[in-house]
This record gives structure tokens, sequence and C-alpha cells, in this order.
């Protein structure tokens, strides 16, 4: 029998945290047979299963032809089950159940890439979460059931790479030019974290020994002529497993640690027990091919699938409404990582950036969720900024407060508890506390409430008494479905500094949070606060929320005076950073003038470029026009952001002039010894090369043209040629056609060629045409339709455009095709509310027309939750 794919979208498919039931029956071990065909594939699964509480056993399955099911050994007629195209339900099953099912899939037509697929002529992967499991086989796929999974993958010999998750106990001959592998994985692991692996491909071995002594085989998969790209993940890899044994005491379990990359994945990377599966864009690294970002982000990636190994699947989560237990506790861990691997200012920065660029507007729009959420149609629509970042910043403050030794307390009670377990976030937020020895409970209410609280905060100095006394209140905009807003705990890390040297004070306050950590950090958990300060001789310059102590929205009254001496004199490179983006702010949306800004970088960057160059490239930051409309919430007119914003970037230009032909030729990235100089240095330059350009200087396609011809490093070849591309020099095409010629079968660089062209600053509706018809483009492969959609999506003017429909068309193509990213690509348009008519009208209108078009769970959901403003 077979079932029907995307069935039409009823209207009671919401699921409820409230209505959580523990499953009735558990899994004590599973045997998978996996015998992959050139047409079909045929899954054997042998399920030992055992009652845990009253009701009817329930296999979830999706797409699968039933071949047969037996009951402990007797096959079942169809009138013993109940199956429809959801689930196989057997009612009156007894307590010790052995359930054997037989099914076909289809790999080989699998266009979702969740289950299992084929990703390339030769090769197989999997992903399976959170709900791809039930495309594999009839299972209890939810992630409370862990099992011990014996996996049989057996193929074609041309397919000489067999894998799966655990230890290979054995392989040999099948027959007719066929042969098996057996993969045990001695862990119990829900569902969502089982691969397996059918490929040609080959691999980059190593290994490490870990703190206990055990020596891990470390391999990593890939396309031949793409091995030499591997070593960057590999040497992160062995990083990874070092830090977490330093810093959280954790080491790995398994004797070995297997990565495969394909260019055929919806995410980024995913984390399969001993087994991760990656977006080839999260693995391969190399200065010739791809950038100095693409690099960090390889690194960094690398490390989060890996320190799920502890956060997510050595403990993982009780339903999909606790995601944010790992995903948020894994991102934190990450970008802890990644601080130490280049300037941590700039990491806090960069993180700091994605979440105001992301999560902020996300949170203030129809798409608005606590980053627990409390319902939802399709989970796959809840991999969010909100569950990510907004879940790793409720950590990062928890951490904050406690400092290093009890945030290590509480984390290592968190391990001692619940190995082995699958939990709340209840129960993180209790080992936290239990081991910390404080109270963490107040954070609860982050997890369960949605909305970027707003802080307002007043300084008064009084001369007499010496005293400088903040006032903060905290209030959250109110939200139809969530009516009982309750104040959240805000750790405001802050810092007074003398006026008139630039000299850090020491506080003396009653209510500063003593914790050991070296910044002072009030904890503000009331609707209103004063903190007062004491022996303060003069009017104080006040820096708040260093390092961005907590994701809100900061309101304060300073000056542009104020702003630039922060940005000369705090010590925080990321508040010197959030003084440069205040200040830019002001002259862009408040119609500011922009010497008090130029000036105080002319003073300040001397000192910055020598110490951390990537901190100068990020201080000439200006915030894009995307990220200037989404602090826009009514009658946002994208072309008038536009001309405000170029009109800047010549003032700019203009003021640095001198400097910055100067600076571009003294800079000599060759000469730093560190990447992470170099890459500072690097960024820097193409920042300045953009600047001269831009002020008309004649020289300046001539040194683009230089560095593109001379440099074997992407991130300078790139950005030679977004100078040449985007000011349409005469060099432009010819530079365009080298690098075509030069990159065209490596698919990640190919990738930034055809995002530089729809990232163009006057691509039309015929550069998107041209770039989508063009014999590369490839509607079958996520990363390509990223690069060109993400690339017409830095020109928001082009997004309102003819993007409104560019987006509509794919997310209706995708809808069947591939839903996931389908869905992901419509939310581009979800502020589609705040334009200003008759814009906003035209756009409802186009999003109205798709209701009728669309029957996948992700793109119904995302659009009605779109519409719903
Ligand atoms: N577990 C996710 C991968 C995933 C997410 C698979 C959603 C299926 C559905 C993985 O650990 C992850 O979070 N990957 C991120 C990158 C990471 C560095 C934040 C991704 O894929 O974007
Ligand atoms: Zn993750």
């Amino acid at each position: 029998m077979n079932i029907a794919a995307n069935p039409v979208v009823e209207a009671d498919q919401t699921v409820y945290l409230k209505d959580y039931q523990k499953p009735s029956f558990l899994v004590n071990s599973v045997d998978l047979n996996i015998q992959v065909f050139a047409e079909h594939t045929r899954v054997t699964a042998k399920l030992d299963m055992q009652r845990q509480t009253a009701g009817d056993l329930v296999l979830l399955g999706r797409d699968l032809t039933l071949e047969s099911v037996r009951l402990n050994g007797t096959e079942l007629s169809s009138e013993a089950y109940q199956l429809d195209a959801e689930q196989l339900v057997i009612s009156n099953a007894p307590d010790q159940a052995l359930i054997e099912t037989v099914v076909l899939i289809h790999p080989e037509s699998n266009t979702q890439l969740e289950g299992l697929y084929q990703a390339a002529a030769d090769l197989f992967v999997t992903q399976n979460e959170p709900e791809g499991f039930r495309k594999i086989t009839f299972y209890p796929d939810r992630p409370d059931v862990l099992s011990v999974f014996t996996t049989r993958v057996e193929a074609d010999k041309k397919f000489p790479v067999l894998l799966a998750n655990g230890n290979l106990i054995e392989k040999g001959e099948a027959g007719e030019g066929r042969h098996y592998a057996i993969w045990q994985d001695p862990t119990k692991k829900p569902a969502y974290l089982f691969a397996c692996v059918v490929g040609d491909l080959a691999v980059l071995k190593d290994s490490y020994v870990t703190s206990e002594g055990r020596n891990v085989a470390l391999e990593i998969y890939a396309e031949q002529k793409d091995i030499p790209k591997c070593h960057i993940a590999m040497q992160a890899l062995k990083h990874s497993m070092r830090w977490d044994e330093e810093h959280y005491g954790l080491p790995y379990d398994l004797d070995n640690y297997m990565i495969v990359a394909t260019s055929a994945f919806n995410m980024g990377a995913m984390e399969n027990k001993g087994l991760n599966i990656f977006n080839t864009s999260c693995v391969l690294a190399d200065e010739e091919f791809t950038t100095d970002a693409a690099i960090m982000r390889v690194q960094s990636v690398i490390a989060h699938e890996y320190f799920h190994n502890w956060t997510g699947n050595r403990i993982t989560c009780r339903d999909w409404f606790q995601l944010c237990l790992k995903e948020g506790l894994t991102v934190f861990r990450d970008q802890s990582f990644s601080e130490d691997l280049q300037s941590a200012a700039v990491q806090r920065i960069d993180d700091v950036a994605v979440l105001k660029a992301h999560q902020f507007p996300e949170d203030s729009g129809p798409l608005s969720h606590p980053p627990r959420p409390d319902h939802f149609v399709e989970i796959n629509n809840f991999y969010t900024a909100t569950v990510y970042e907004k879940g790793a910043e409720i950590n990062r403050m928890m951490a904050t407060l406690l400092g290093k030794e009890k945030f290590r307390a509480g984390t290592d009670e968190y391990f001692k508890r619940h190995d082995g377990q699958a939990v709340t976030v209840e129960d993180w937020v209790a080992a936290l506390t239990a081991g910390s020895g404080v109270d963490l409970s107040a954070f609860l209410t982050w997890y369960n409430q949605p909305g970027t609280p707003k802080l307002e905060a007043k300084g008064e100095y009084n001369a007499d008494a010496q005293t400088y006394t903040l006032s903060l209140k905290q209030t959250l905009k109110a939200h139809p479905k969530y009516p009982n807003l309750k104040a959240v705990p805000i750790p405001v890390a802050l810092a007074l500094f003398d006026a008139a040297t630039g000299e850090q004070l020491s506080l003396n306050s009653e209510d500063l949070f003593e914790n050991g950590v070296k910044d002072g950090v009030y904890l503000f958990d009331t609707d209103a606060a004063h903190i007062t300060f004491t022996g303060v001789a003069a009017q104080p310059v006040v820096s708040l929320l260093r390092n961005f102590s907590a994701p809100v929205n900061l309101e304060f009254d300073y000056s542009d005076a104020e702003l630039a001496f922060l940005l000369q004199y705090e010590t925080n490179g990321f508040n010197q950073w959030q003084a440069s983006q205040t200040l830019l702010e002001n002259i862009l949306l408040k119609d500011q003038p922009a010497e008090i800004y130029i000036q105080a970088m002319l003073d300040t960057l001397p000192k910055v470029v020598a110490q951390d160059p990537l901190l100068a490239s990020r201080l000439f930051d200006v915030p894009s026009e995307g990220y200037l409309g989404s602090r826009i919430d009514t009658d946002y007119n994208p072309s008038l952001i536009q001309e405000k914003r170029n009109a800047l970037l010549d003032t700019l230009a203009r003021a640095f002039a001198a400097q910055a032909k100067e600076m571009y030729l003294a800079l000599d990235p060759s000469a730093q010894s560190e990447f992470s100089q170099a890459m500072g240095t690097r960024a820097l330059k193409n920042i300045l090369l953009t600047m001269i350009a831009r002020q008309g200087d004649e020289d300046a396609f001539t040194l683009a043209e230089q560095q593109f011809k001379h440099s074997r490093n992407m991130s300078e070849r790139l950005g030679a040629l977004k100078v040449l591309v985007w000011n349409d020099a005469p060099q432009a095409e010819k530079a365009l056609i080298d690098f075509y010629l030069r990159f065209k079968d490596e698919a990640l660089s190919m990738d930034q060629w055809f995002m530089i062209q729809a990232a163009h600053p006057k691509a039309s509706a015929e550069t998107i045409q041209y770039l989508t018809e063009h014999p590369d483009y490839d509607l079958g492969v996520p990363n390509r339709i990223r690069a060109v959609s993400g690339g017409l999506n830095s020109n928001p003017v082009n997004t309102w455009s003819f993007g409104v429909q560019h987006f509509i068309d794919l997310a209706k193509y995708l809808d069947e095709k591939n839903p996931i990213v389908g869905s992901r690509l419509l939310q581009v348009l979800s502020r589609w509310y705040t334009l200003a008519e008759p814009q906003r009208s035209e756009v409802q209108a186009q999003l109205e027309a798709l209701k009728p078009q669309v029957k996948s769970k992700n793109v119904v959901e995302t659009l009605n939750t779109m519409l719903s403003v």
C-alpha cells in the first residue's frame, strides 16, 4: 500500500506541550537491515519492545510501502492493526512485543533530503532530525524513546563505503556483486540520531587520545578532490575534543568519530552519534577555495556538532518543544569555543550581529515564539533564530551571573544527574541551581515567553553627594497569545569611566552582584530598580550591557559625544563596536551629522589596527539596509533607507579618502603569522578598497584587479571581485569569466560567484533571471538556491519588488520538492506588514494568492502565521 506524500493539512494538526504523554512502549533494542538497490531500498526492522504504560503500541511511519509486519513471530493480517498516512497502531499488544516489519522506500527519488536519500550519483545519506526516521521504517520516532541500534547495510560494491553509528563488527560479501557491513552502537539513543551512509568517497584519517586514554579513530569522508580541504576541519575536531575535556570535563565515549560531507543537505550539519553528516559548506575549508568567514564557520560547526555528543546525544530532549535545551546550550558552547580561536570581541560582535539581525526581528513579528515554544504544527519550522540564538543567550546570562566556577559546578551536576536521559529545560535549570547553589529558577521565564524586553536606563549624577544613580525599567510589548508577561532576570554588565581621562572607575555600590566576574554585573530582575554608585568625583560616562550581557533592546539617552567617547575609551571591544553602531544608526535614522563618528574613528583607528585589525574592520560596519529596515515597524520604505545609507557611505568614503589608500597599501596580510591577524588584515584591506573605489579614485580598479589576479586567497580574491563587479568596472566582466573558468568545478566557490552577482547593488530582475537560468543553477541543491536568494535579499529594495515573486515561486516549487527549505525561504518575506502602502497590500495579496497553491505542513504553517498579523 502506498501512502501519499504531503497529506493535506487539517485544522487540528497542532501539537501542544501541555499534552505531553510518556510513550506506552519503550524499545530495548533495534536491528535494522538496510538493503540499497538502484530502484528502491528494502528496510527490515526488528524492534524488541516493552510496555511502560497503558495504551496502544504506536509506530510512526510516512511514505513507506509496507510489505509485512510480524508480532512475536506471527505475521499480522491487515485487520490486526490500523494503518494510515502517519502511523501503524496495534491495539491490545502484549507487554513484551517483538515487532518485525519489512518496508520499501525510495531514496533515489527523495528530493526532500529527509530520511534516507540519494545525495549524488554515488552517495546515499540520512537526515533524521527531527522526524526523518519515520521515513525509513515504522518506529516510535520520538526523542524520549532511546534504544541500542544494530545496523546491517548492504549495497552494490560500486559503493565501497558502508557506514552506520557505532563500531564496525562485521563485513563481507552479499552475492551478486554486493557487500554488507554490520555496525553496533553501544550507546542508547533516540532514532533522530541514527545515521547511515552508502557511497563512493575518499577519507582523511587521524586519531585522538582522550583524557581517559581512549584512542579514537577520526575519519572525514569527502570526494577525493576535496580531501585536501578537510585538514582544517580535522584540526578543529581535535581542538574541540580537547576543549570539551578542559572546559566541561567531558571526554569522547566511542572508539571512532566519523564525518561525512555532502553537497545535498538542507541544513549546516547534523550530530548523529559517532557519524556526523555535514553540508560541504561546513566541512571544506581552504584559503584558496573558501573565504575566511567560511573557515571560521567550519571550525564552529565542527565544534558545535562535536559538543552535541554530550549536550544533545548523551543527554537528549524529552520532546521537540525542548529543542533549545540542546541547541541553545550547544550554540553557547560553540560560541565560547570560537572566542578562543580569534579576537573574542569580534566573535561576540558577530554573534550579536546575527542575533540582532535575525532573532530580534523574528521576535517582533508574527513568527515570534518563546525559546521553548508551547505549540507547533511542523517542528521543522522551529529551528529558528529564537530557539538557537536567544536560547544561547539565556545560557550565557546564567553563565555570566554564576561566573566560571559556579557555572562549571552547575554543568557537572547536569551531566551527573541526567546522563542517558531525555530531559526538559526545567531539569537543566534545576541541575544548574543545585550544582551552583544559586537559584536560577527565575530564568525559566525567559524560556517560556516571547518578545525582546526593552531595557530603559537613565543616569543621574549628584555632584554634592558624589553619587551616580542609574534607574532601570523593563517592559515587554503586549502579546495577544501570552497575556501574563512577567519581568525577566537581566544581568546588566556595566562600567563607569572618568570623562576627563578615559580611565575606568572602580565601582562602589550596594547592589552590585558579586560573582568573581571581572566586570561588575547587576542582576536586574524586577520591573524597575535604582543602583547608586558612591565616591564618584565627577560626571562619569556609563557603559551598559557590556559584552551584550542580555538579549534586550537597550534605550539610554547617549549623546553623540558620549558614544564617541566609548568608541575611543571602552576597553570592552564589543561595547566599543556597539558605540560605533549606535552612532551610525543615529546618523542614518535620526539625521545626525557624521563628523563625530568620523573624528572618533580617526582618533581610535591607529591603536585598534595595530592590536586587532579584525576589530578595526568591524568598527567600519555600516548597519545593513536589511538590519535598518528590521528596526522599522510601520511605513517602511526600503528605497528611502537605501538612499540614506548610500549617502552615508559616500560621506565616509570621502572622509577617509586620504588615509584609506595609504593604509591599504601599507597593510600586508602575508606578513602576519597568525591566521586571525591575517584574516583581520584582509578584512580591513577589503573595506578600504571598497571605500577607495566608492570615492572615485581611478586607481581603485587597478588595485582591485591586481589583488584579484595575484592573490591565491579567496577572501582577497572575492573582496577584489566585489569591488570590480559592484562598481561595473571595465575589468568586471573578464574577472567574472576568469573566476568561473578557474572554479567551475568547485561548488562552494561557485556559490560565491552566484552570490556576488545576485547581490550587485543594481541587480535587476534580469540579473536574477540570468542567474537562475544559468546551466550551473540547480534547484535540487539548497546551497545554490541560498547563494542566489541570499544575494538578492542583501538588497531589500529588490527583495520587496521583484524579489517577492521570486520567493513566492520558490516556496511554491519547493512545497512538494523540499518543503523544509521552501518554508525557510518564504520567511524572508515575514516582515511584509511593516511596508508602507501600497506595497504592503500588494505583497499581502501575493501571499494570500499563494495559500491555495501549497500543501505541505511546513509552508502552510509558515504562510498562515506570517499572514496572521
Ligand atoms: N541538530 C542540528 C541540525 C538539524 C537541525 C537537523 C534541524 C535537522 C533539522 C545541528 O546541530 C545544528 O544545529 N546545525 C546548525 C549549525 C550550528 C552551528 C548552529 C545548522 O545546521 O545550521
Ligand atoms: Zn545543533
